[in-house]
């Protein structure tokens, strides 16, 4: 497999993180993109298939049916770099109207390294299409693919699935600007980002019936045991799932279901935890049209086209680095 890079997080990073989240005054929090282990990111994808989540079916419907004219839009030759691809599936529409064109190369960049294994395996059998995997974080993967980058060579960066929606707003026009300053003027940006819509029928796409978000919640805490040594007990803990009106977000919350101390050897730490009390594990962030232009604006791009799928309201944008 063409994977490059030292490995993306360490136990070091997560004991590190896991330590600042748990000692935090007030709001205990754990960053989401440690819920991306082998089990977390299998159990991503059992999500990503439930009738109830249309966010990842809405994103594929938009890139199957204008992967040619988004294709179209980009001048060539291409190198395009996918921010947390995931299994890359939804990127084989894009890549196979790539490779139609001309040869072009593609780089996922992701913290699981299944998820990397498998978007390289599936994405590397379509024609004209050479595949790197960087195990790194976003941005440090980017760096590196802008290092390679050849003169005449065009970059363009996937960020689907509407994974911008995890930065609250200023944190996520901050992120695209960062993104930007690795760019140069030209370079495109393809951001996917879900849409508001009534909120029963987004409590429900992240709290499903069969309970497999529930799953992919608790997973976090039993990553931190078998990676850290902790000692959650997670029938202590409940999935909850809030919208925070004010925000305009998703929230996913653990909650302790009674009071309880848990150890975390690696972390150097001990936690207490309130009956009630929550760990604060995701957001995901709901946004209209008009508002994505607007925060890809303030980062220094422009938006060049916008599709919208309209069963389950969500845009791919794309954007030009100014
Ligand atoms: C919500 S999933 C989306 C996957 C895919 N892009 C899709 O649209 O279905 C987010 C992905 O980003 C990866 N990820 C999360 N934080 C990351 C980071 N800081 N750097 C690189 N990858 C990250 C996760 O491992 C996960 O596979």
């Amino acid at each position: 497999m063409l994977t490059q890079g030292i490995l993306g997080i360490s136990t070091a990073d997560l004991a590190s993180e896991v330590r600042a989240g748990l000692t935090r005054p007030g709001q205990k929090e754990l960053p989401s993109k440690y819920s991306y282990d082998d089990i977390g990111s299998a159990l991503f994808e059992v999500i990503s298939l439930l009738p109830e989540y249309g966010l990842t079916r809405a994103d594929e419907r938009l890139l199957r049916g204008h992967a040619d004219a988004i294709v179209s839009r980009v001048p060539g030759p291409a190198a395009v770099a996918e921010l947390g691809s995931g299994n890359g599936q939804k990127t084989r529409w894009l890549l196979e109207a790539f490779g139609r064109r001309q040869p072009t190369k593609y780089y996922p960049i992701e913290i699981s390294p299944t998820a990397l294994a498998s978007a390289v395996e599936r994405l590397a059998r379509i024609d004209c299409v050479s595949v790197v995997g960087f195990e790194k974080e976003y941005l440090d993967g980017l760096l590196e693919v802008a290092a390679r980058r050849t003169s005449h060579e065009h970059i363009l960066v996937l960020f689907l699935g509407s994974t911008i929606g995890n930065f609250d707003r200023p944190a996520g026009v901050e992120f695209l600007r960062r993104l930007r300053q690795i760019l140069l003027p030209g370079d495109s940006l393809l951001l996917g980002a879900d849409l508001e819509k009534p909120v029963p029928q987004l409590i429900l796409a992240y709290d499903d019936p069969l309970g497999v978000t529930r799953a992919f919640n608790l997973n976090l805490l039993a990553r931190i045991n078998r990676e850290l040594g902790a000692n959650f007990d997670l029938s202590h803990f409940e999935h909850v799932v809030r919208f925070n009106s004010g925000e305009r977000r998703i929230e996913m919350h653990l909650r302790s279901t009674r009071p309880q101390i848990v150890t975390i050897p690696k972390a150097d730490l001990t936690v207490t935890l309130r009956q009630d009390e929550t760990i604060w594990t995701e957001s995901s962030h709901k946004y209209r049209p008009e508002e994505v232009v607007q925060m890809a604006e303030q980062a220094g791009f422009r938006c060049d086209a916008q599709w919208v799928d309209t069963e389950w309201p969500f845009a791919e944008s794309l954007l030009i680095a100014q």
